[in-house]
């Protein structure tokens, strides 16, 4: 596909390719590894045949992320897994646990555990989270290397007791399929920009899509220009590749309400004719499309869940780059829909793009937008790597994101839409400027998007900050993230219609 790595063959998604078998089992079967999830309090499980003193003579209280490796000549090796007090235990303790047994095995890719002490958890929610927290932990972005960094995981086994069995079954098979949502996400959004175009994210959309049972619409340079998307033309304008919006729709049969979700969709931003400096952040600019990426990965597991939301998706792809041919600041673009937007900063390029997609959104029978969008520095400056920035115009669209946020671990934050700062995007000579002043950054961000949604239900997630991990953390490993993408499953699956 590109010239610079030579490779004919290159899967932009190799997480599909995962071989990993999850299965729920009464009894421990044979593994290489037996692990057991060990509260601070009540019994220790009898398998590992120590006692609590014994234990915490070597230094393992059961603290939550704790863990202590037990290895064996002969057997298999035993593994303890912390998970704090039972009766604090929640979906992100047991996620987090999974993630400290994955990572404490490294070596090894068939895994049995032992869940025991679930505390007030429900079954299916503790089968999905820890099997989330395990093939999460294990995910590395290794197609471009020699040999893989990690082994990947082939079995898991999640030993409980029988009357949990069946439930504990459900919510691993969704885990499965939630973990591989982040995973595909973060495959996008780690891809090298010459090995995942716009044109190539058009190509990959539509081979999945067909085959998760989505529509898929291409819209090419030449169908951008009759429909007067100038956002998207304009943003690509400096670039020798084409851009392209994708739209996917998800129609099952009797729909219960219809959700559409916006993805900014830069393969990569060098901020275009104002040119990014060569610094650490302009370094992760190909993660720049990981709103459009966690969009596509998501939309394909709705079947598979069993989502009875429709849900229309927009990936509006180009790159943003300086040349002879960009755009110049003082231009002034025609948005699709005919608003004129003048361009003050050819790197504030996410909400220009985002705009043609916002108008199309509106035409859409559609009961609430959702956009997600790696925005702006200022939502990683005010909330930092784990917290998500959240802002909308409607408290009970508001507050579904918010909950889908907790159920997943994906964080977010609510910042306000304060329309006083919406004099700063005034313009001179266009209906609106894409910059506000030097201030709340990641609030003029979303007023500007506001303009575009003509007051239907919205709300606008700005990723900025949580899309790249450059630290090892639990179930994030470092890189691009594939935030978002769990949390669009669970925010659709449970979508209602927005109250006023
Ligand atoms: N993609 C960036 C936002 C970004 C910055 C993401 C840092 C992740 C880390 C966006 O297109 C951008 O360049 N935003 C500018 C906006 C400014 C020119 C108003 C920013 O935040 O600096
Ligand atoms: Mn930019
Ligand atoms: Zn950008």
């Amino acid at each position: 596909m590109s010239v610079f790595t030579g490779l004919t063959e290159f899967d932009p998604v190799p997480s599909l390719q995962s071989e990993a078998s999850v299965t729920v089992s009464t009894k421990a079967s044979e593994a290489q590894v037996v692990g057991y999830l060990v509260a601070h309090d009540g019994d220790i499980p009898d398998g590992p045949g120590l006692t609590r003193a014994a234990l915490e003579a070597a230094g393992f209280e059961g603290k939550a992320g704790q863990t202590i490796v037990l290895p064996d000549a002969d057997g298999p090796m035993t593994v303890l897994v912390g998970v704090g007090d039972a009766a604090d235990l929640d979906a992100d303790g047991l996620r987090k646990a999974g993630a400290a047994f994955a990572r404490g095995t490294q070596k090894h890719n068939d895994l049995t555990l032992t869940l025991g002490e679930l505390g007030t958890v429900p079954s299916d929610v503790a089968g999905q989270a820890v099997v989330e927290g395990v093939l999460l932990a294990r995910y590395r972005y290794d197609v471009l290397k020699g040999k893989p960094t990690v082994e990947p995981i082939r079995e898991l086994t999640l030993v409980v007791e029988g009357k949990r069995s069946a439930a504990v079954r459900r919510g691993a098979a969704r885990g499965v399929i939630t973990a591989e949502a982040t995973n595909v996400a973060r495959d996008l959004a780690n891809t090298p920009p010459a090995l995942l175009t716009a044109i190539d994210m058009a190509e990959l959309a539509t081979g999945l899509g067909k085959k998760r049972g989505l529509e898929v619409e291409i819209f090419d340079k030449k169908a951008l220009i009759d429909l007067g998307c100038g956002g998207l033309l304009g943003v690509n304008a400096g670039s020798a590749e084409e851009p392209r919006m994708i739209r996917l729709s998800y129609r099952p049969a009797s729909p219960r309400g219809h959700l559409t979700l916006v993805g900014k969709g830069i393969m990569y931003d060098a901020g275009g004719m104002a040119l990014k400096p060569a610094d650490d952040v302009h370094a992760t600019m190909k993660n720049d499309m990981s709103g459009a990426g966690a969009i596509l990965a998501a939309m394909i597991q709705l079947a598979a869940v069993g989502c009875k939301t429709a849900v229309t998706g927009y990936l509006m792809c180009t790159d943003n780059r300086p040349s002879d041919t960009s755009i110049a600041m003082g231009d002034v673009l025609t948005v699709y829909g005919g608003k004129t937007v003048e361009v003050m900063n050819t790197d504030a390029e996410g909400r220009l793009v985002m705009a043609d997609a916002l108008v199309l959104a509106t035409e859409d029978e559609t009961d609430a937008i959702v956009d997600i969008a790696t925005l702006t520095g200022a939502a990683m400056r005010a909330l930092g790597t784990q917290v998500s920035g959240l802002i909308g115009n409607n408290a009970s669209l508001v507050e579904q994101v918010e909950a889908a946020a907790a159920t997943t671990g994906e964080s977010v934050w609510e910042l306000p839409l304060e329309r006083r700062y919406r004099g700063q995007l005034d313009s001179d000579i266009a209906d609106i400027k894409n910059l506000g002043g030097a201030n709340a950054g990641a609030i003029t961000a979303a007023l500007f998007l506001d303009e575009f949604v003509a007051g239907k239900p919205w709300a606008h997630i700005d990723i900025a900050g949580t899309a790249q991990n450059d630290r090892d953390t639990s179930w994030r490993p470092p890189g691009c993230t594939g935030v978002g993408a769990r949390l669009l499953v669970d925010f659709a699956m449970n979508f209602k219609r927005p109250t006023a």
